[in-house]
């Protein structure tokens, strides 16, 4: 098999939720052979049919449990640290299960890494809302971190730590953050999940995409494609060792743009409307991101554009999904 992880063994923890199946069909598609740990917890993107057809070893199991961790690392020489628990909201409602999943659970794994396979290199998966409210300015890696929530307070510790175990411990660790994904797999019927991931499952539904108005606050928003590109550069990549590698788009969309984009390359219609109470406290205004830096560490940089990434999404639902 050829590919630039022709004969690679990698462990991508969460394999069965949106970008860890992605992930793990990108991999096979570059000659890799891929194990998945995942224990399938509810209330996330996990669906057992993102596996299906991927000639993927799938291992049950939680990434708090030393020994499933351990022996899911068996013979592994590249870990992509995926699992979560992802509902923003939620954190603040079950804090303590997001502590655990989100923070523990990554030194359960970076600790097995460091006892039984050092030579592994592990990518974290972080995300740029760890960012918190940027005001009028471009973040760029070096922002500081001011999270308003603790899914993004968790996962932002979690990437200390990571960055922490390279140094510290000599592991080859890269930390790459995500903005706003969308694409194939992805969960398209909790709110409490990724917006575009809802808004994409009213449109397919040909319902309305309610907008908190005037939602003219940007996003970066990438195709799950471009986040996995990033992820497998950065899994190979010298230049992301012990970096904060920002995998974002060179373009912005505001969000009721990202709306009407979604009525007109998969359905339904955007509309304005006032804001539940209590959803404010966790909105945190623009997003705008300065990847620069990081796409010269990557050599390479998104390119897929919000038209064709959506129209390819709605496609791709059509054809594998029922009506979600
Ligand atoms: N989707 C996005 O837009 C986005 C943006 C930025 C960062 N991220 C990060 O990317 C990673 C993947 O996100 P996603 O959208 O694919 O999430 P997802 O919710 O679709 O999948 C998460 C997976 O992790 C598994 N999991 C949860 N707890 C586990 C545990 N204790 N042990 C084993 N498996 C467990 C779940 O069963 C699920 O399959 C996460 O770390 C997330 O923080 C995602």
């Amino acid at each position: 098999m050829s590919g630039r992880l022709a004969g690679r063994r990698v462990l991508i923890t969460g394999g069965e939720g949106f970008i860890g199946s992605n992930l793990a069909a990108a991999c096979l598609a570059e000659g890799a052979i891929v194990r998945s740990l995942d224990v399938g917890l509810a209330g996330t993107g996990y669906d057992p049919r993102n596996l299906d057809g991927l000639d993927v070893e799938r291992l049950t199991g939680d990434i708090r449990d030393s020994k499933a961790v351990e022996a899911a690392l068996d013979g592994v020489d590249l870990v992509f640290h995926c699992a979560a628990t992802t509902a923003h909201g939620r954190s603040l409602k079950a804090p303590l299960e997001n502590l655990s999943i989100n923070a523990e659970g990554a030194l359960v794994i970076f600790e097995s890494v460091r006892a039984v396979n050092p030579t592994a290199t592990l990518v974290y998966v972080g995300t740029t809302t760890q960012l918190g409210p940027i005001g009028e300015a471009s973040a760029d890696e070096d922002h500081a971190q001011q999270p308003v929530e603790l899914y993004s307070a968790h996962k932002m510790l979690a990437e200390r730590a990571a960055l922490i175990y390279g140094k510290s411990h000599g592991l080859a660790v890269s930390a790459v953050r995500l903005p706003n994904v969308y694409g194939p797999r992805m969960a398209v019927h909790d709110p409490g999940l990724s917006f575009l991931g809802w808004f994409i499952g009213l449109g397919l539904r040909g319902e309305r995409l309610t907008v908190f108005r005037p939602g003219t606050q940007l996003r970066n928003i990438i195709h799950v494609d471009d986040a996995v590109e990033g992820l497998i550069r950065a899994g190979l990549r010298d230049e992301t060792r012990g970096q904060v590698t920002v995998v974002g788009h060179p373009a912005h969309a505001a969000v009721i743009d990202a709306a009407r984009a979604i009525a007109a390359h998969i359905g339904g219609e955007a509309a304005l409307v006032d804001w539940p109470a209590g959803r404010k406290a966790i909105e945190v205004g623009h997003a705008r991101l300065d990847c620069r830096r990081s796409w010269v560490r990557l050599g390479w940089k998104p390119g897929i554009t919000l038209a064709d990434g959506l129209a390819r999404t709605g496609a791709w639902f059509r054809r594998h999904r029922e009506a979600p």
